[in-house]
């Protein structure tokens, strides 16, 4: 992190050693999501698929009819398909490994996969990737050029003047980190090549400041004093009416101070539960023969609870915050340990299970934020 976070390119070589070690034992792996299972994702409106054809350019927006879909054994086109941790265990589970980097910078996983010659030109991204072969060879150029000047006649982000600088292939199980705004250009060097992209989000300061006023405005509602009417026994006759009360300005600073709203500690809660917001397409169902609270707390003590995988969780010192709740108040200590070890471990094994019925980690169960493992 120190030598490349957000600063250079790294090739990792063997990045997931298991594919070299398979290798050599003559039984090689390939990617978790075979071809044919991963090209069905196409077809799904719940998944953001896209499909990029090259010579001539071209670019097209999923769901995709069956016809539609390219087969393997063609060249030059790419299908991508984003967000694919929140439809495929294996993409959630490499998205797990990425945690030595904060739950709140990490965005999703995205899959390609492509015919020989596919990719989706030469470009450049506003954030962080982590690019993962998992299947196939995958031809990787780089440059970090200053000119990222776009070609205006295309239907995609490609570079106007791309000049490698450069290049590597990538067998599987090797991975090439690139900071924001490197140009790079990957070529699928075999039927069926598959890159997974662990990308990043980097919500804007606006973003971020206006989301946490917001929130904090809001929690004002919670706080009965400030009901209080404005009152002005001190004002004096004035010669300038029209001009907004010293006496008003200066009660309003008191509150301003009274209640830190001149300090980042009153806006983390707030900026906390956004960025904790699931994302606008993810959407959750309760389980179908719910547990009732005695047999959820029972459960508890032989299975791990988990988040479901499009659910958001992130801490502020001991408070957690689930899909945009702060889930923590006003629960017993029990529940709020649980809480603290969902968020820190992404499961909850309890050993001896404390009561927690009435607690809001049973209704984020019957929410569908938690689920039990299978
Ligand atoms: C790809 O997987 O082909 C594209 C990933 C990227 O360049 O960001
Ligand atoms: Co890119």
């Amino acid at each position: 992190m120190t030598r490349y976070w957000h600063k250079k390119p790294l090739l990792v070589r063997g990045a997931i050693p298991a594919f070299a070690l398979s290798a050599q034992n003559g039984e090689p792996l390939d990617s978790p999501i075979p071809s044919h299972e991963l090209l069905k994702f196409a077809l799904q409106d719940e998944v953001e698929s896209r499909l990029v054809r090259a010579k001539p350019w071209s670019f097209n927006q999923g769901p995709f009819s069956k016809k539609a879909i390219p087969s393997i054994e063609t060249p030059d086109w790419t299908l991508l398909f984003q967000g694919m941790d929140a439809h495929h265990p294996s993409a959630n589970k490499i998205l797990s490994w990425f945690r030595f980097i904060p739950d709140a910078r990490l965005d999703d996983l995205m899959i390609s996969i492509a015919g020989i010659g596919g990719g989706v030109g030469p470009h450049f991204d506003s954030y962080d990737v982590f690019l993962i072969q998992m299947s196939g060879r995958r031809q990787w150029k780089i440059s970090e050029q200053k000119d990222l000047s776009l070609n205006p006649n295309l239907p995609l982000k490609i570079l106007q003047n791309f000049k490698a600088e450069q290049e590597w292939v990538l067998e599987p199980g090797d991975m090439l980190y690139l900071p924001p705004h490197v140009a790079h250009d990957g070529i699928a060097l075999d039927a069926g090549c598959q890159t997974w992209s662990v990308g990043f989000r980097s919500p804007s300061f606006k973003e971020l400041l206006q989301e946490g006023l917001w929130r904090l405005a809001e929690s004002l509602e919670d706080i009965p004093e400030l009901e209080n009417k404005f009152a002005d026994p001190k004002q004096r006759a004035t010669l300038e009416a029209e001009q907004l009360p010293d006496e008003l300005i200066q009660q309003l600073a008191v509150k301003v101070k009274e209640l830190k709203l001149n300090q980042i500690e009153g806006f983390l809660p707030g900026i906390t539960a956004y960025l904790s917001e699931p994302k606008q397409q993810a959407f959750f169902t309760g389980p179908e023969d719910a547990l009732n609270p005695k047999a959820f707390t029972k459960q508890l003590g032989s299975k791990l609870l988990i988040p479901q995988a499009q659910t958001r969780i992130l801490s502020l010192g001991k408070q957690v915050y689930c899909n945009g709740e702060l889930v923590t108040q006003g629960q017993t200590p029990a529940a709020v340990s649980a809480w603290q070890s969902l968020s820190a471990n992404k499961f909850l094994k309890a050993n001896k299970p404390q009561n927690l019925d009435k607690s809001s980690l049973y209704e984020a169960y019957l929410a569908g934020w938690l689920i039990f493992e299978h």
